[in-house]
């Protein structure tokens, strides 16, 4: 059985910055609510003229080619996760296919699991490379939540947390195992919890004039914030032990923990809870705000140009999210 290795990592936010201060301009909320209740000091938002999921993820996945010293030709596979792609069909894995100029010798695919999805990409390639199908992919985790949010005052408990941006990270084949684990969970019973319901195949037609889907707020993003929070710290803790029982490693042997960013009061409370001190822990969500499948890649990519990762380093990488989806991996970097 082969070891993959993550050899590469890149990421890519869009250039326009949105503070808290601009949000009160559009919606009732105030910088004090947003940074107590979830840490967002600004985020980014695309400008719908040039950016799309796929080229932002194309522009961190050249990122993260180059750093592996790797180029396009190299790749043989691509695992596409976003919860937000370009069209309703098909994914995104496709379009990134083009925008690299990659043509039809090697196939995409796309992952839809929200928060985790980036881990759930991961865990996929992983498993290809292990099985010896593919030696190099390409896993990319892209979101565009700003046109799926509602910026006004009704859709202000989302509209202040989502927002854009596109992580990758190349993974491939060694003799010395990467990504020692990776630990998937899904609860089905919570998915009208966190969700967008339209454009979903369940509207009666009924329902299907353009005007009544605009009309309702199943058109935006609906989230009982509460309730994922709650579940958030109990998933985040478990399945971050579950990692390191599968490994025989105890919290110690963590280097740097990069949970997936959903709001710093939940990072803060793992990390009250492992007892871990600041530096072990990686946060960038005070500026980037919550890009659900690109918050992980975006932040290992940012740790890593920062020097915080370095060769023998125990990462563990965890997420919550939508569905619920819950998941870990263990990195030996
Ligand atoms: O990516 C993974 C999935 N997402 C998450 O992990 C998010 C998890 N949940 C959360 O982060 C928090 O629940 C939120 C930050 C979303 C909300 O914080 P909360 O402390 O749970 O607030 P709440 O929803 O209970 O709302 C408290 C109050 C409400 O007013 P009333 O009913 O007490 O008068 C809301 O209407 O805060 C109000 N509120 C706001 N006020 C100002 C909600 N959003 C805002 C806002 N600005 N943006």
């Amino acid at each position: 059985m082969h070891s993959s290795k993550i050899v590469g990592v890149g990421h890519h936010v869009p250039e326009a910055v949105i503070t808290n201060q601009y949000l009160t301009t559009i919606m009732d909320t105030t910088d004090e609510w947003i940074i107590e209740r979830t840490g967002i000091k600004e985020r980014r938002w695309i400008d719908p003229s040039k950016d799309t999921v796929a080229n932002m993820a194309a522009k961190a996945s050249r990122i993260a080619l180059q750093r592996a010293n790797l180029t396009e030709k190299d790749i043989d596979f691509i695992v596409f996760a976003t919860i937000t792609p370009d069209y309703f069909f098909p994914g995104s894995g496709v379009l990134l296919q083009r925008e690299l100029g990659l043509d039809g010798s090697i196939g995409a695919i796309d992952i839809r699991n929200a928060c985790s999805g980036f881990i759930y990409a991961l865990s996929v390639a992983d498993q290809f490379i292990k099985t010896g199908m593919y030696k190099t992919i390409l896993v990319v985790g892209a979101e565009i939540q700003s046109t799926a949010i509602d910026p006004t005052t009704r859709g202000r408990n989302t509209a202040v947390i989502f927002a854009d941006g596109a992580g990758a990270a190349v993974l491939q084949r060694s003799d010395n195992p990467g990504i020692l684990s990776t630990h998937l969970h899904s609860d089905g019973n919570f998915a009208e919890e966190l969700y967008v319901r339209d454009p979903g195949s369940s509207r009666p037609r009924e329902e299907r004039q353009p005007e009544q889907i605009l009309d309702t707020t199943h058109y935006k993003v609906v989230m009982n914030g509460s309730l994922v929070f709650k579940h958030a710290v109990v998933r985040f803790l478990e399945v971050i032990q579950e990692a390191l029982a599968a490994n025989k490693m105890s919290k110690e042997d963590i280097t740097l923990l990069i949970p997936h960013q959903a709001n710093l009061r939940i990072s803060q409370f793992i990390q009250h809870k492992l007892e871990f001190s600041d530096d072990r822990v990686y946060n960038n969500i005070m500026r980037y705000g919550n890009t659900t499948a690109a918050s992980i890649p975006i932040a290992l990519s940012e740790a890593w140009g920062e020097g915080k990762i370095k060769e023998n380093d125990v990462l563990c990488l965890a997420a919550f999210g939508s569905g619920f989806t819950w998941a870990s991996a263990l990195i030996r970097w």
